[in-house]
């Protein structure tokens, strides 16, 4: 049962179907539009309807004359039909699988899903979580599930083991009520014709709430990424700082917002608080477009270390500024913002047109161009440029665990011979004089360090012009002995921490 306590008011998650047998014991109901609330001896019980898998909460209630003498079952009974399996916890399931099985991006997977869509918000808050956490921590889901089974799991049953990582992650990461994530994880297993593995699942997740909080002790951190990754971040770093990157990238990351001005109003109106890199950060797990100023185009999300690049080339306005590799946006708005004449350039069109589609939203202006920077010639050279071009992203896995799943060894080599030849080419677009900014999100030194030192071997006419803890908000701990900036999850950490980037500064004689 529920562990109701005497002086508790507190929200618990269980599956509608859980719901109905403690309804059929329950005398009196409310019915209000988008919410029922029973009676159950003593304890008022408050559910919000949204299809099946629903928030309830449990309050002392001493004024029982708003109840009505109704019979829940009646009510119910189509409830329980429809809801055999939790849409949020269904929907989690598919997010996983287009990830693990279909190799998907989170964020496409996402924006794919009718489903995810319309979940009621909270649910769609869940729905994220858990997915997003058994992504992040599926090493250490799969060592816990690994160790109560007696022999592997078929082949065949890869979505057996992706419903039980995702009761895992509600019951040893969420803390979410035993019976609630076991119930619908065998409930899940039963709906999606694996009905045969229920005994099994069932005894391996009740064993787990038992003892994976104090088993997961024993399992480090590590154990959630590719061993290439963690090897780069220990060749690049050392093994203590690998440690702490690895443990900071699995935490939830704050809502970091750019603004297109008006920085301190605007921290007011979010309730925000103001990063000493100018960007404003405040929790939220909710709709961002339901927050005041999304609508009137005052800010866009923006992770506040990838705000720091475009503001390494000073004050841009009125000067002419390529933003290679540009879509889907967030950098050609702060450029805009600042006043400078933007030219983005992409080679996806349809990335580009997403980015016209934010820079209208924002109320500011720049020009497109569709082509290959590996190959576009500009009709004049910018006074700047910023290049920000695709990398395996390993210092966004806090926001994108996906990246765990779906980047491996071999894409290094690829995009790091792809970035050089990038940088080759921005090389060519900037006026002498001019100011370079080579940017990525990677932490793995191949798509950072090396490529600008190759580069710079080579190109006589650039020297780097060292980034100084002034150009940071004051932050030494963000610039290397070379003077480059690399941010990495765990700086800022009593904030939330930053996500990880890497810029050089180079500028041509
Ligand atoms: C890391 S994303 C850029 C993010 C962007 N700067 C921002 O702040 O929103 C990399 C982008 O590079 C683009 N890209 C990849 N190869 C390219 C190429 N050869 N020429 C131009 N764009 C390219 C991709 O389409 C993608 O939009």
């Amino acid at each position: 049962m529920f562990p109701i306590t005497k002086t508790s008011r507190f929200r618990a998650v269980c599956s509608a179907d859980f719901f109905w047998k403690i309804l059929a014991g329950s005398a009196r109901v409310e019915i209000g539009r988008n919410y029922c609330r029973a009676l159950v001896r003593d304890r008022a019980i408050t559910w919000h309807t949204g299809l099946g898998e629903l928030s309830f909460e449990f309050t002392h209630e001493r004024k029982y004359s708003r109840f009505q003498s109704l019979s829940p079952r009646a009510h119910f009974w189509s409830m329980k039909k429809t809801s055999n399996v939790s849409p949020a916890r269904s929907v989690a399931f598919d997010l996983v699988r287009g990830v693990l099985a279909r190799r998907h991006a989170l964020d496409e997977a996402l924006a794919a899903h009718d489903g995810f869509r319309r979940l009621p918000g909270r649910d769609r808050g869940f729905a994220r979580l858990i997915s997003a956490t058994v992504l992040r921590r599926c090493g250490q889901i799969d060592a816990l599930i690994d160790a109560c089974l007696e022999k592997p799991l078929p082949r065949q049953a890869d979505a057996v083991r992706d419903i039980m990582r995702l009761a895992v992650a509600e019951l040893v990461f969420l803390g979410v009520q035993a019976h609630a994530a076991v119930d619908s994880a065998v409930t899940q297993v039963e709906s999606r014709g694996h009905g045969k593995f229920k005994g099994l699942v069932n005894a391996v997740l009740r064993r787990i709430s038992r003892e994976g909080t104090d088993r997961l002790s024993s399992l480090p951190d590590r154990l959630n990424f590719p061993e290439w990754m963690i090897a780069g971040w220990v060749d690049g770093f050392g093994e203590a700082v690998a440690d702490q990157i690895a443990s900071a990238s699995l935490k939830e990351p704050p809502l970091d917002i750019s603004v297109t001005a008006d920085t301190a109003e605007w921290a007011k109106k979010l309730d925000a608080e103001i990063l000493p890199t100018g960007s404003l950060r405040r929790g939220f797990d909710g709709l961002i477009t339901e927050l005041p100023g999304f609508e009137e185009g005052a800010w866009w999300v923006q992770d506040a270390a990838a705000a720091i690049p475009a503001r390494l080339l000073g004050d841009v306005s009125g000067l002419d500024v390529f933003d290679i590799c540009a879509a889907p946006g967030g950098k050609t708005a702060q450029l805009a913002a600042l006043g400078a004449r933007v030219t983005a350039v992409d080679r996806s069109e349809k990335r580009l047109r997403r980015l016209m589609r934010n820079i209208e939203r924002l109320g500011l202006s720049a020009s497109t161009v569709t082509a290959d920077a590996t190959e576009w010639q500009p009709p004049v050279l910018a006074d700047a440029i910023l290049l920000d071009p695709p990398c395996t992203s390993t210092g966004t896995i806090r926001r994108h665990p996906d990246i765990l799943h779906l980047k491996s060894r071999n894409d290094i080599a690829k995009l790091s011979d792809l970035q050089s030849k990038l940088l080759s080419g921005a090389a060519k677009m900037v006026k002498p004089g001019g100011t370079l900014i080579y940017c990525t999100c990677s932490m793995q030194r191949e798509e950072c360090e090396d490529v600008v030192a190759r580069f710079l071997d080579t190109a006589s006419s650039f020297q780097r012009k060292a980034i100084t803890p002034e150009d940071v908000g004051g932050l030494g701990d963000l610039v290397t002995s070379n003077g480059d900036l690399r941010t990495l999850p765990f700086h800022l950490a009593d904030k939330g921490g930053l996500d990880g980037f890497y810029a050089a500064r180079l500028v041509r004689s």
